[in-house]
């Protein structure tokens, strides 16, 4: 990487000879600025050091921030369990947290074995994260060169853009959604091109080509299935349904040609494989869809990234911990430009813990969708809600009859029932709802009986 020493000739970063050019007059600057007040009222000024100091006087820290990130509104993550917990006046064990799709099952008991014998936590990890990328290697089916691990699928999402985009490029990004890949989109200094999802949230396949076409964007992210609705076309759910009964053998053919809504059905994913675009497929719910990841397609198609996370599947959203699969001439270049040490000694060990245990993993995530069913069932009752059939462990309702969607959160909120409302546009008038344990759902429902 090079170093551009523009009038030095030595690397002390010219604080000692700066020549009166223009590029080094914020350097200048910046060191009048930041000496302390004594030191500058005792030294002896030259008229010109003086006349800095006073235009100095209104240089403030931001200046130094890149321009466009001094205009980004930042992310708004939910709140600490601690801090809520104190906020509501209750116990965190008291509170029902059903607002960011974490999974209240927890772990497999191994995870908490392995975090309380760890044995290194003051060495730095392995950087290639080796056990884990072997243990997915076995779990997902793809070999463990075509998988890299992450502090959360979060960390992948900005490293891809990183690695790919110039600032000034354009992303493609079908809202509503999860809002991440517009924020990194900021961050990363790209622009965000926007194709809105259709009405059943499936994604508009013509748009999209017609877009990459005009406006030329690096990548698409796509959500599969998509965070928030998880939702798939209603008529066709109950035309799979009836069609179970009367033609139970061609039932798996039915759901997987006729599959609308925010999963990504393979004619649509192929069609838009076939544009010159980066596909990144985010499939951080696909354990709940009952629907097989597209991890083992990054050998096929080499404009494809496939992102997971432990987050939800494992319940390990506290310990951060993602991963994706690539293809092997994108991959390299991701090892190149990641932080070293980005998944900690803790987050291997439990993600491998997690992964010795499947049963458990496959038990919790039958329980959460059948629990999903119940909660869509009561929904339903519920005169002011509009829920969607979900194929992930959250449902996204409509709140309608003249409801306010923030409000209904706010009074929720009060009872200590966490749901997720929206401020953007698109989802005005929406609420989310992760999937919990029964007795979750039991406490929701009772909060929401007493807003009739
Ligand atoms: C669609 C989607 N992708 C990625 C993530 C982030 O996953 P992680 O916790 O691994 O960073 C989330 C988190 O909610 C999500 O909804």
């Amino acid at each position: 990487m090079g170093v551009i020493d523009l009038f030095c000739n030595s690397s002390s970063l010219c604080i000692d000879r700066p020549k009166p050019s223009s590029n080094c007059n914020s350097l200048r600057r910046s060191r009048i600025t930041f000496m302390p007040p004594l030191a500058a009222s005792s030294a002896a000024m030259s008229i010109e050091e003086e006349s800095q100091q006073e235009s100095s006087s209104s240089l403030t820290g931001d200046s130094f921030i890149r321009p466009h990130l001094r205009k980004l509104s930042a992310y708004q993550p939910i709140l600490p369990f601690e801090v809520l917990s104190t906020r509501l006046g209750r116990k965190p064990e008291d509170i029902v947290k059903l607002d960011a799709n974490e999974n209240p099952y927890g772990p497999p008991p191994e995870v908490f074995e392995a975090l309380g014998s760890m044995r290194f936590p003051y060495i730095y990890p392995d950087p290639e994260s080796r056990r884990l990328r072997a243990a997915l290697a076995k779990d997902s089916g793809i070999e463990a060169e075509y998988i890299l691990a992450a502090c959360g699928a979060d960390e992948l999402i900005d490293l891809i853009m990183r690695c790919v985009l110039e600032p000034g490029e354009k992303i493609l990004d079908c809202p509503p959604t999860f809002t991440m890949y517009e924020f990194d989109a900021a961050v990363n200094g790209a622009l965000v091109v926007k194709v809105p999802r259709k009405a059943d949230f499936s994604l508009d396949v013509e748009q999209i080509s017609d877009v990459v076409e005009r406006e030329k964007p690096k990548c698409i992210f796509l959500t599969s299935p998509n965070n928030p609705d998880g939702s798939m076309y209603i008529l066709l759910y109950l035309f799979c349904c009836i069609g179970l009964h009367i033609l139970s053998f061609h039932i798996s053919y039915l759901t997987s040609f006729f599959l609308l809504g925010s999963i990504i059905d393979d004619k649509d994913l192929l069609k838009i494989l076939n544009l010159p675009i980066l596909v990144v497929l985010d499939e951080a719910y696909i354990e709940f869809s009952g629907i097989e990841s597209k991890m083992s397609w990054v050998k096929k198609f080499e404009n494809l990234i496939v992102l997971r996370t432990f987050s939800k599947r494992a319940a390990l959203a506290g310990l951060r911990v993602g991963y994706g699969a690539f293809p092997l001439s994108i991959i390299e270049y991701l090892w190149r430009a990641k932080q070293p040490y980005n998944v900690s000694v803790a987050a291997e060990l439990a993600a491998c813990a997690a992964l010795e245990n499947p049963v458990y993993l496959e038990n919790v995530k039958v329980a959460l969708v059948q629990e999903r069913e119940r909660l869509f069932k009561l929904l339903k009752e519920v005169p002011f809600l509009n829920p969607y059939p979900s194929y992930s462990n959250f449902i996204l309702c409509e709140v309608t009859s003249g409801r306010d969607a923030k409000k209904l959160k706010e009074d929720l909120a009060k009872t200590g029932v966490m749901i997720r409302h929206y401020s953007n546009k698109e989802l005005a008038g929406y609420v989310r709802v992760s999937v919990g344990k029964p007795e979750h759902t039991d406490s929701l429902m009772k909060s929401l009986k007493s807003l009739y």
